[in-house]
């Protein structure tokens, strides 16, 4: 495919993403780890404005000078910007602005692309279109918590089966041989800096389930007060649902005593078939425990993971997010990409519903701090 396309049809399906919003549900931020969808809009607009226009069009000149505060997210060498619990404070940029600033770069990229550029543009160019997508999710997240956060449940979608995953697959565990095995990236097909370099590791035998943990096993957990023993609980864990009063996976309340969840379709009764989504790695952690079974590492899901089914729910693995041996960041401010926030964070692995189709990988490496619950996130049990 043409770059100038993939371009095209990348971008459009953000604006497609965007369209069943009204101007209110583009500028609020319900909770500081939620950012307005105008300000995705107008931040993934920016990373291809100053990334390439910038660096690779002599003469272009930047379209609003206060952008680069309102849209850098967390690139210190990229300057001052606004702190990321304080993006929805902001009116203006309106969101036609913003529009309007997507217009204009995208003209001005059309034109870029049309013509022969550089290998160096063209891998900042593929970087630009897969955060593209990244944030492409992260607009479903925060619009599902935009919406799920408000009483009134709104619809986004129609379609009531918009996040389902019913499991049919008999819950087995299959039998993995230990050895030594290559993790990591080794195609010459895009990766982010963290999948490389690809190396060896050593893996005890194991056994890993095939299908993803239900809702109808979670609420048997809950139902044998899960949440409130604290044998199956981290201590980080515990203080957090303590502190949270957290009893159920987010979006999830009892209604007459029913269990119901906000889902991007509605609010629906909870389908016990349904693949359970939305926890943290406290709940999901406390639940392998509970079951008697643990979490995969990462590097055993990647072995694994092509003799099953996956990308539906992001998957916790009990891996934290450190650097692969000989890792190196990229040069420059793409060098903030992944690196710096190799502390503290738990890898997924998969992918999920609201992952774009095109965006997936066996070794991709996604990275959340323990207590998030608003990915698409699930479980997949390993003993
Ligand atoms: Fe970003």
């Amino acid at each position: 495919m043409e770059l100038s396309d993939r371009y095209r049809m990348v971008r459009n399906r953000t604006e497609v993403i965007c369209k069943p919003l009204i101007t209110e549900d583009f500028v609020i931020q319900p909770a500081e780890f939620v950012s307005p969808p105008k300000w995705h809009l107008g931040h993934t607009t920016w990373f291809f404005e100053k990334l390439i226009l910038q660096k690779f069009i002599s003469g272009y000149k930047q379209y609003h000078s206060s952008y680069d505060y309102f849209f850098n997210s967390y690139y210190e060498s990229l300057g001052p910007r606004v702190s990321q619990p304080d993006r929805g404070y902001f009116s203006r940029p309106s969101v036609e602005d913003v529009l309007r600033y997507r217009k204009h770069v995208d003209e001005h990229m059309d034109l870029y692309l049309s013509e022969q550029i550089s290998e160096e543009a063209e891998i900042l160019f593929s970087l630009g279109i897969q955060h593209e997508q990244q944030h492409q999710e992260l607009l479903l997240m925060d619009i599902k918590y935009i919406f799920g956060f408000n009483p009134m449940y709104p619809v986004y979608s129609s379609d009531s089966a918009f996040e389902s995953e019913e499991i049919k697959e008999k819950n087995i565990f299959i039998q993995i041989d230990g050895g030594m095995y290559t993790i990591g990236h080794c195609t010459d097909d895009f990766c982010f800096d963290n999948e490389k370099p690809a190396h060896q590791t050593y893996v005890a035998p194991f056994r890993i389930s095939k299908t993803l943990v239900t809702n109808h096993e979670y609420l048997e957990f809950i139902e044998d007060g899960g949440y409130g023993d604290f044998r199956w609980w981290l201590d980080e864990g515990w203080r957090w649902l303590k502190e949270n009063q957290i009893s159920a996976p987010l979006y999830w309340r009892k209604s007459d005593g029913e269990w119901m969840h906000y889902t991007l379709a509605g609010e629906k009764p909870v389908s016990m078939k349904e693949a359970l989504c939305h926890i943290s790695y406290y709940e999901a952690a406390a639940f392998a425990n509970w079951k008697q079974k643990r979490l995969p590492t990462e590097f055993e899901w990647e072995i694994a993971a092509r003799k099953f089914e996956w990308g539906s729910r992001w998957e916790w693995t009990s891996s934290a997010y450190l650097p692969y041996p000989n890792f190196k960041p990229n040069e420059g401010p793409t060098g903030e990409y992944n690196g710096k926030f190799m502390v503290n964070q738990m890898v997924l692995r998969g992918a999920s519903i609201a992952t774009p189709p095109d965006h997936r990988r066996i070794t991709y490496r996604n990275f959340f701090h323990p207590h998030r619950q608003w990915q698409y996130s699930g479980i997949r049990l390993a003993e």
